[in-house]
């Protein structure tokens, strides 16, 4: 077997740790404040048990599904991140990898690749937007990725530029410029695999955001565009309303809590919804979105598609939401995790591992497609699930 190969997302998670800058693996890891809501996304998937069968098994199991109108043959898609510098291809690898294996990739706005190279490299590609400068710049964004042929639009409002983590947060560069290098030497140096990438590639790191202008137009820095972001008037719901009719296609609304949002994301006439706490980067202690996902579901599931993202590490885990009520799951760290230990082989690598998980999962549950998973097929522990803004 391949010595690339790695058999657990546990295992690119190390390999990754091992070859990144201590600052780049830093910004992967990401979490806010304590930590609590970031541990929980995991814990709560181990909480949740099977109860399985050992004989009259199905002999086939199919993971095909479709979300947001798009076939896709395993109910696992790559979340949005907008996380740069960790492999020459980026973005790029993480579409290849998605379309080699027949799925979507999620585009962020804050990506380093243009939304055309990205596109080229997985047509299933939906574009992430945030509530970022006028409403004129946020058009002509959508209206990009549009005629870049994306399929699908993300929203994301759930980020409320909470600061400081008690593990510490890394110390990213504004520009990586002869000044940066020398300060981040010490550490680069020290990974000279991650360097050699970059250095076969034939460029160093860009550390800016191309989707948030025009095509030919200078692109902002990573920290010019936050700061622009952290200046722009909240969205109200009206003002999501409005982003979602200028898309001709479905709109994914992301970081939905509480059943109280998923009703008015119903409203503003969002074809889906994606329950999360951003990776438990954002609020911290809000709750795991695995706890939520059951009411949210019982609330709006006939209403719209429910995606769930938070803590999905293994295939069982995504068996577990689909039952639960997601129609699918989206991945954020899973994947980046294979990028750093392998480019994009490492997220094809990820992507098989929660295939073979799933389709183990089934089979031991006795179910022949995921569209035959039913609550009951996940033990549910006394107090696990939690119902917000339901009043
Ligand atoms: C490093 C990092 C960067 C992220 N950047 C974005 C982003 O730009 N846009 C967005 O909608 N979500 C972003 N997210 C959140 C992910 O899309 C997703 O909600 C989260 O990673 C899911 O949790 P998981 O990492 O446990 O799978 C980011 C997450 C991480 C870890």
């Amino acid at each position: 077997m391949s010595k690339t190969w790695f058999e657990t997302v546990a295992e690119a998670q190390r390999r990754a740790q091992k070859r990144l800058p201590k600052s780049v693996y830093s910004a992967l890891l990401a979490g806010s404040e304590k930590g609590v809501s970031y541990d929980d996304n995991t814990a709560a998937f181990a909480q949740l048990g099977f109860a399985p069968h050992l004989a009259d098994l199905p002999a086939e199991r199919s993971l095909a599904t479709t979300l947001m109108g798009q076939e896709i043959s395993l109910p696992v898609v790559c979340s949005p991140t907008g996380v740069q510098a960790v492999h020459p291809d980026g973005e790029v690898a993480v579409a290849r990898a998605a379309a080699a294996r027949g799925t979507i990739t999620g585009l962020s706005s804050f990506a380093s690749k243009p939304v055309e190279e990205v596109v080229a490299a997985n047509p299933q590609t939906f574009f992430q937007i945030y509530w970022l400068g006028s409403r004129d710049a946020i058009l002509a964004r959508i209206e990009r990725a549009r005629a870049a042929g994306a399929q699908g639009l993300i929203i994301t409002t759930d980020w409320s530029f909470s600061m400081g983590r008690d593990w510490g947060s890394p110390t990213i560069p504004e520009k990586l410029n002869p000044k940066a290098m020398v300060q981040f030497a010490p550490e680069v140096l020290q990974r000279p695999r991650w360097l050699s990438r970059f250095a076969r590639a034939g460029y160093i790191p860009d550390l800016t955001a191309p989707n948030l202008v025009n095509p030919g137009e200078k692109a902002p820095t990573f920290f010019g565009a936050y700061y622009e972001w952290m200046q722009t008037p909240l969205p109200t719901w009206q003002d999501l309303a409005w982003l979602r009719a200028q898309w001709d296609g479905p709109v994914m609304l992301k970081g939905v809590c509480r059943v109280d949002d998923a009703r008015r994301a119903v409203d503003a006439g969002m074809t889906a919804i994606s329950v999360s706490n951003h990776g438990g980067n954002n609020l911290d202690t809000t709750p795991a979105p695995i706890r939520v996902l059951p009411t949210i579901a019982d609330a709006v599931g006939d209403q719209l598609e429910i995606v769930l993202d938070g803590g999905v590490r293994r295939g069982s885990d995504v068996v577990k939401a689909v039952a639960l009520g997601a129609r699918a799951v989206m991945i954020g760290r899973a994947y980046l995790w294979g990028l750093a230990a392998n480019g994009q082989a490492g997220v094809e690598n990820v992507l098989d591992l929660l295939r073979s998980g799933m389709d183990s999962a089934l089979m031991g549950l006795g179910r022949s497609s995921v569209h035959e998973l039913t609550r009951d097929d996940v033990v549910v522990p006394p107090d696990f699930t939690r119902a917000l803004g339901v009043s």
